[in-house]
C-alpha cells in the first residue's frame, strides 16, 4: 500500500522545523547508506545524533502518535528516530531498496523496516525535480507532496529521488516496524478499519459495526507481533 497522509505537521510546525534545519550542520548523506545505495546517493543529511535531528524527530513522533490515519495504516510496533535530508540543485538518489534492518548508531535500537516514510518539509513551489518515484505493482508512482504531508510505502519497494534542478528539497525520512509484517495483511486491516469507521459515522448504534469490529480485532490478534 502506498498512502498519502495530509497535514501531519501544521504550517507553524513546518516553519519551526525549517528554521532549525536552516542553521543545522548538514553532512554527506552517504553516512547512513548501505553498500549498494552509497554509490547512487548524492544528498545531504543531518547526523543521526545531531541535537536538532533528535528535537525535531521527537516533534514528528508525537504528531504521528496523534494521527489516526497513520496509526490505522502503519500499525506501528517501533518507529526509527526520524532522519533529515536535503537535496540541493543537481543532487539525487538513484534507484535503491532500503536496508531491511536498521540500527540506531548509539543506542543499539534496532528495527525491521516494513514501511518507509517521507515527510515533506519543503513546499513543491520551492524546488523543481526531486520527485520520490516508487515502483509499485501499478507502475512507478511519482510523489511530491505539500510541506507537512507524508507518504507511507512498503520498504521493500525500489525507489529513487529525481535530481533537483532548482532550489532545495528538505524532508524527514524514517522507517516503521509494523505489528503486521505482511503488507497485504496490513492493507486488508486498513481497508476493514476504514469501512468500520464509515459505518460508525453513519450509525454509531449499528450492531453490524460491532460485529465487524470484532472481526478486525480477531484478525489483528491472529497477525500482530509485538
Ligand atoms: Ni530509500
Amino acid at each position: 500500500m502506498l498512502l498519502h497522509i495530509p497535514d501531519v505537521l501544521s504550517a507553524e510546525q513546518v516553519s519551526a522545523c525549517r528554521k532549525a534545519l536552516d542553521a543545522a550542520p548538514w553532512v554527506d548523506g552517504r553516512v547512513t547508506a548501505g553498500h549498494q545505495s552509497a554509490r547512487v546517493k548524492h544528498n545531504l543529511q543531518l547526523p543521526e545524533d545531531s541535537p536538532v535531528a533528535r528535537e525535531l524527530g521527537a516533534l514528528i513522533l508525537s504528531a504521528l502518535e496523534r494521527n489516526p490515519l497513520f496509526l490505522s495504516a502503519a500499525l506501528p510496533a517501533k518507529i526509527f528516530p526520524p532522519l533529515f535530508n536535503c537535496y540541493r540543485e543537481g543532487q539525487t538518489f538513484g534507484v535503491h531498496v532500503d536496508n531491511a534492518v536498521r540500527q540506531f548508531r548509539d543506542t543499539g535500537f534496532r528495527i525491521r523496516t516494513d514501511l518507509s516514510v517521507t515527510l515533506f518539509l519543503s513546499s513543491p513551489d520551492e524546488y523543481d525535480g526531486g520527485e520520490l518515484v516508487i515502483e509499485d505493482v501499478f507502475g512507478p508512482q511519482r510523489v511530491k507532496l505539500p510541506a507537512g504531508h507524508l507518504v507511507l510505502y512498503p520498504a521493500s519497494s525500489l525507489h529513487k529521488v529525481e535530481p533537483v534542478t532548482r532550489g532545495a528539497r528538505i524532508a524527514s525520512f524514517f522507517w516503521v516496524q509494523s505489528m503486521v509484517r505482511d503488507d497485504a495483511a496490513r492493507t486488508l486491516l486498513f481497508d476493514l478499519d476504514t469501512a468500520i469507521q464509515q459505518l460508525n459515522a453513519r450509525n454509531p448504534e449499528d450492531p453490524v459495526a460491532v460485529q465487524l469490529t470484532g472481526v478486525y480485532h480477531n484478525l489483528l490478534r491472529r497477525w500482530a507481533e509485538l
